[in-house]
C-alpha cells in the first residue's frame, strides 16, 4: 500500500503521517511539505517539497508516486500574515478570499486532475480531503468566516462532483471530505478560547479516528462529508 500525505508538515497532516508510518502493510508513505521539512524519518517515508497551488508541483509529485492507494489532502488555511476570518462583510478582502480558495479549494481540483492514473491500479482506493464542518451550508447557524466557510463549501461541492464522475471512471475509489473536529494545531490557536476542553482534540486523538474511517471506507462510501466520530454531515 503507498500512500500520499499532502501537507505533512501541519499539524493533523504530520500526526498522520506518523500513523500511516506505523501500518502494518504500509509500502511506502510520500508527504508534502511546503516551506520546512519536518524531522521525522522513517525507513518507507519520503518527504517531498510540494506547493499544491501551482499545478506545476502537483504535476511533478505524481511523477514521483505513480502508484497509491489513499491520498490525503490535509492542506488548509484559516489565516496568515494577510489576513484573519471575518467576522462582518465589511471586512472582506479580495487578496485573502482569492488566497482561502487557492490553498481551500483549488488545491484538491488540481490534485483531482492529476490522480487519477495513480489511483487506477488499487483494487480499493481514497481520496480523502479535510473538510471542516464550517462549510456545511446547511449546518451554518453562527454565519461569519466568509472566505474560509465559501472556500470549504466550494470544496465540498469539488468532492461531490468529483465523487460522481469517479463512479464510472474509478469504481474503486472512495472520495470524501473528513472534518477533523476542533484539533489544538496553530490554524485553531487563535480561535479556540471559548471551546470547552471536551470539544477540543490533540492532532493525534483527532488523526487517530480520521484514519480508522480512511481504513474502513469502500466505495460505497463515495461522496460523504464525514466527521471525526463517524457521523455523517449534511452538505
Ligand atoms: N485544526 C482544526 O481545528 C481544524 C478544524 C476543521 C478543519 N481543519 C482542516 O484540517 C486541515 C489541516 O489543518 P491543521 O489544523 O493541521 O492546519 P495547519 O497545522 O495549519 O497545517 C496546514 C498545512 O497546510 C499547508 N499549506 C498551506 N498552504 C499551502 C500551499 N499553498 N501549498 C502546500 N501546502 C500548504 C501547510 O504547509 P506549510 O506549513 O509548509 O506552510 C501545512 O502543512 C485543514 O484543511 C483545515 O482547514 C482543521
Amino acid at each position: 500500500m503507498n500512500i500520499l500525505v499532502i501537507g505533512g508538515s501541519g499539524g493533523l497532516g504530520l500526526e498522520l503521517v506518523r500513523l500511516f508510518c506505523g501500518f502494518q502493510e504500509m509500502v511506502s508513505v510520500t508527504a508534502t511539505y511546503r516551506t520546512r521539512q519536518p524531522t521525522l524519518y522513517e525507513k518507507r517515508l519520503n518527504w517531498v517539497k510540494a506547493d499544491i497551488t501551482e499545478e506545476e508541483s502537483i504535476v511533478k509529485l505524481f511523477e514521483k508516486c505513480p502508484d497509491l492507494t489513499y491520498i490525503i489532502n490535509t492542506v488548509g488555511l484559516l489565516h496568515s500574515t494577510e489576513g484573519n476570518p471575518e467576522k462582518a462583510i465589511t471586512q472582506l478582502e479580495p487578496d485573502f478570499f482569492i488566497d482561502n480558495i487557492h490553498v481551500n479549494t483549488l488545491s484538491t481540483l488540481l490534485i483531482a486532475k492529476h490522480a487519477h492514473q495513480a489511483l487506477k491500479k488499487a483494487p480499493r482506493s481514497v481520496l480523502a480531503v479535510l473538510s471542516a464542518r464550517v462549510g456545511s451550508i446547511s449546518d451554518n447557524r453562527a454565519g461569519g468566516w466568509y472566505s474560509y466557510r465559501c472556500s470549504k463549501a466550494a470544496l465540498n461541492m469539488a468532492v461531490k462532483t468529483l465523487s460522481i464522475e469517479w463512479k464510472r471512471a474509478l469504481p474503486n475509489c472512495a472520495v470524501v471530505a473528513l472534518h477533523p473536529g476542533t484539533v489544538k494545531t496553530q490554524l485553531s490557536a487563535p480561535f479556540r478560547n471559548h471551546i470547552p476542553d471536551s470539544k477540543l482534540f490533540t492532532p493525534e486523538q483527532s488523526a487517530r479516528w480520521l484514519v480508522e474511517i480512511i481504513s474502513r471506507l469502500e466505495s460505497k462510501d463515495t461522496g460523504k462529508f464525514i466527521a471525526f466520530d463517524g457521523s455523517k454531515i449534511e452538505w
